[in-house]
């Protein structure tokens, strides 16, 4: 009955984004995956999207489904868990990804040595450019972990932690695309203050940070050396690094990260 189907709790932001990877990137067969959301338009428009199977409630889809991922909030996982144990199968694997919420806790929630996986995506998995950190619970074999990882290939980087890292995770990579854009921001409005108009301004500082990763996926060289190798003597990038440096960019970056991850520990449950 389970056979290969996979189920989908949960049809928002980032369910959806996974459910339209597997179909449409991933090739998964539409009538392989089943979904299942308490917001019955939600539920509707990602099925008739993709084709993909509508569950009358979490039930239903428990029933027919081995690999299930569970993208509800945080603080709709408890229930949703109580209300589904009596219904899990052996040989099920759980994938949650529920910021903060342990594979521990997820475990204490199901029946004992059930297969529980924990995932922590950021938004550009929406564009298949994200990154997903990924840990494992002690009845999860490598083969059914790695099941789970080539569904996710669609949404971007898959990166292998132990759990304890995933507060880390969170506060580095979740948290990641704020950075950025609080960067790209700030790097608009410099571009304006010298006299660019905003939409060139814009398009100059969002090409740039595309670019620069581009160079530094692709020549594999520490960051510090293609800085260097744009940094002549007496130049202007030198003049730019001083000011960064005395205004403590980096020592700022790494206290954001870091009270970032200090957060994600404070939210964590189980
Ligand atoms: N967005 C991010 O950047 C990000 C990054 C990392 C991890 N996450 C994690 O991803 C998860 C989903 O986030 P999201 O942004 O996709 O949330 P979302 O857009 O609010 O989607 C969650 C969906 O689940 C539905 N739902 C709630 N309780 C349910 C239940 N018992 N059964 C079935 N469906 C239920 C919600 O319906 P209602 O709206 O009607 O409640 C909503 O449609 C969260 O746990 C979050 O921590 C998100």
């Amino acid at each position: 009955m389970m056979d290969n189907k996979i189920g989908l709790i949960g049809c928002g932001a980032m369910g959806s984004a996974l459910a339209k990877g597997m179909v449409k990137k991933v090739g998964v067969d539409p009538s392989l995956v089943h979904i299942y959301d308490i917001n019955r338009e939600r539920l509707d428009d990602l099925a008739s999207e993709l084709g993909v199977i509508k569950a009358n409630d979490p039930e239903d889809l428990i029933l027919k489904c081995r690999n299930i991922f569970i993208a509800v909030k945080p603080q709709d996982i408890e229930s949703l868990l109580y209300s589904i144990k009596d219904f899990v199968q052996e040989g099920q694997i759980y994938a949650s990804i529920a910021a903060g919420i342990t594979i521990n806790f997820i475990e204490s929630c199901l029946p004992p040595d059930s297969k529980v996986i924990r995932l922590m995506p950021n938004t550009p998995c929406l564009l298949g450019e994200g990154t997903i950190a990924i840990s494992t619970g002690e009845n999860v074999t490598a083969e059914e972990r790695d099941e789970i990882i080539d569904l996710l290939k669609s949404m971007g980087l898959t990166i292998r932690i132990p759990e304890y890292l995933m507060d880390a995770a969170t506060g580095l990579s979740g948290t990641g695309p704020a950075y950025v854009f609080l960067f790209i921001e700030t790097m608009i409005d410099a571009g304006v203050a010298v006299g660019f108009r905003r939409d060139v301004a814009s398009q100059m500082v969002i090409q740039n940070i595309i670019g620069s990763a581009r160079m530094l996926q692709d020549n594999k060289q520490h960051p510090a050396e293609l800085r260097n190798s744009v940094t002549s003597p007496a130049g202007t990038t030198t003049a730019a690094m001083h000011v960064l440096e005395e205004s403590g960019f980096r020592s700022c970056l790494l206290k954001s990260v870091i009270a970032a991850t200090k957060q994600a520990e404070k939210l964590r449950r189980g």
